[in-house]
């Protein structure tokens, strides 16, 4: 046996330290098949699904626990729940004082730092995330709800003054939507759940949330801090299969808002179940291929590191990743050389090894389509060029460096959200060009060059194609008070630390002719404090 197959042969029976044990999560009063509804954390005592982790002992994935899979009519009782604090825009959470809603959100932020070593821990089990990527993973999303509770304030204090124009005496202020169904993918379980879930609870909405199917335990010990921080119904969280617990919410006609990260084809399914379409705001973030340009001119060595991290951060399981490298037919070669050699310098192992960065994968059947992907290109022509390229064990592959990628190779065009690491040779940039323009997607891109001239015009083009263009930089969401969306099937609708804001409500306005007995009537609510909403208050 070569050291390599060893290694991975050690990946099918991996050794736990007693610092990466899953078991000590379950602590007191933390189980698996815990949900939130109306308030309780309650266990589910009716159907549970078994939760496997792609880190595998005795040669299978190691058993984790068995997550709620709730009915139809559990899930239902969820939405009622948010329909109930809704009260048709009259509930005490849509109605209550920004300032309010910022102190529960603010308490919330508290109670979930201390559960952050069993999220973390989850995180490795679950979905393999190493262990200072999940322990950013956690740090990330509870720095984002702070932010965003600064960022609310500055937004209130904008809407806590009168305007006039045209005879007219106006407040304006944001309103929740009502109702909101927020889904998180796999990759990000915890920080794309928040970055929706957070700015739609602050801005008034009751939601409920639906765990993912990979990366649902890893969010259960932070239920209990939403039951004590929020009032009964604002936040509920159900887990379960899909169709049996997603389907009903959207049916019912209820939701007036959907946040989802995840595929197009998941989607458009979802919103199509909505009976009455135009009630339903959508703000998704979908696939991307995302495309590296390196031009001639490039630093290749600043090139490689950033496409190394840029296609395999996570295994390539980012929406961001760049999936395809297109490099100038005058610097491939070198370029290919130093990639493919970077490539099989990578570390792999289980998450919480020092120095890993390459981990098993969590969806079951991966390994096998990431397989069919490569053996698709090799058969039309293309040439896997790492030497370790696509060796595997039961749940974990090492990347592939693909080169000679053109058209008709699914590789060309489809997201693989794996570790598979594409290369096409372009002789004029017009080439690639005219892929983005026609490709599905259209969310970012890194051009990797340094003459002025040609980034300048390229940036012209690009802008109207893609939703950011990153400066010899892998693309990626954060810093996250940035704008992040896409074109295309990439994305509905921009999350951000304050974009994020205003996506989950719509502005209201209270107008009147500027007449003396109405200005003398609106003195009247103010020094009487009888309306939250027509208010001057500051928020300090
Ligand atoms: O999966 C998509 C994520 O939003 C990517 O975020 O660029 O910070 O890894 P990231």
């Amino acid at each position: 046996m070569t050291d390599l197959s060893t290694r991975l042969a050690a990946l099918d029976d991996v050794q736990v330290p007693p610092e990466a044990d899953f078991a000590s999560a379950w602590a007191a009063g933390i189980s698996p098949e815990q949900i939130l509804i109306d308030g309780v954390v309650r266990a589910w005592d009716g159907e549970r699904a078994l939760v496997t982790s792609p880190v595998c002992q005795g040669g299978r994935r190691t058993p984790l626990g068995a997550g709620a899979s709730l009915t139809r009519e559990a899930s239902l009782e969820a939405l009622d729940a948010a329909v109930r604090a809704w009260d048709h825009g009259r509930g005490e959470w849509p109605t209550n004082h920004v300032g309010r809603r910022i102190e529960h959100c603010a308490d919330f932020v508290e109670r979930m730092r201390a559960v952050r070593e069993p999220v973390v821990r989850l995180l490795m089990w679950e979905i393999a995330k190493p262990r200072p990527d999940a322990e950013k993973e956690f740090d990330r999303t509870v720095q984002y709800v702070v932010d965003t509770l600064e960022a609310l304030k500055e937004l209130d204090r904008g809407a806590g003054r009168f305007v006039q124009a045209g005879g007219v005496i106006a407040q304006i202020r944001r309103a929740p939507l009502g109702p909101t169904l927020c889904m998180g993918p796999f990759n990000y379980p915890l920080n794309e759940t928040f970055t929706t879930l957070i700015p739609a609870l602050l801005m008034g909405n009751p939601v409920v949330v639906k765990l993912p199917k990979y990366g649902a335990l890893c969010q259960v010990p932070v239920l209990r801090a939403f039951a004590e921080a929020f009032p009964p119904g604002v936040v509920n969280v159900v887990n379960g299969d899909g169709p049996v617990v997603v389907g009903p919410l959207l049916e019912s006609g209820q939701l007036a808002s959907l946040a989802f990260i995840g595929t197009a084809r998941v989607a458009n399914l979802l919103k199509r179940q909505h009976p009455r379409l135009n009630r339903m705001r959508c703000i998704l973030g979908l696939e991307a291929k995302n495309a590296a340009i390196v031009l001639e001119d490039a630093d290749l060595d600043l090139a490689v590191k950033e496409c190394v991290a840029g296609a395999l951060s996570f295994n390539g399981q980012r929406c961001t990743g760049l999936k395809l490298l297109w490099v100038h037919r005058s610097v491939e070669e070198r370029f290919l050389a130093r990639l493919a050699d970077a490539v099989d310098a990578l570390s792999f192992g289980a998450p919480w090894e020092r120095g890993v960065t390459l981990t098993p994968l969590p969806e079951e059947g991966k390994v096998a389509r990431l397989r069919a992907f490569v053996d698709d290109a090799t058969a039309r022509g293309a040439t896997v060029v790492n030497r370790h390229g696509g060796q595997s064990s039961s749940t974990f592959v090492f990347p592939s460096v693909v080169r000679g990628v053109r058209p008709g190779m699914a590789l060309h065009s489809e997201e693989q959200f794996g570790p598979i690491v594409p290369v096409s040779t372009f002789d004029s940039v017009d080439e690639v060009l005219d892929w983005i323009a026609e490709g599905q997607y259209g969310q970012q891109v890194s051009l990797f060059g340094r003459s002025p001239a040609t980034i300048g015009s390229l940036c012209d083009a690009l802008a109207n194609q893609v939703s950011r263009i990153n400066l010899n930089a892998q693309c990626q969401r954060g810093p996250d008070v940035f704008p992040f969306t896409g074109r295309k099937d990439s994305a509905e609708g921009t999350l951000s630390v304050s974009d994020a804001l205003r996506a989950f409500s719509i502005r209201a306005m209270v107008a009147a002719p500027s007449t003396e007995p109405n200005r003398a009537l609106l003195r009247g609510i103010l020094a009487g404090r009888s309306s939250r909403f027509i208010s001057t208050d500051y928020l300090f």
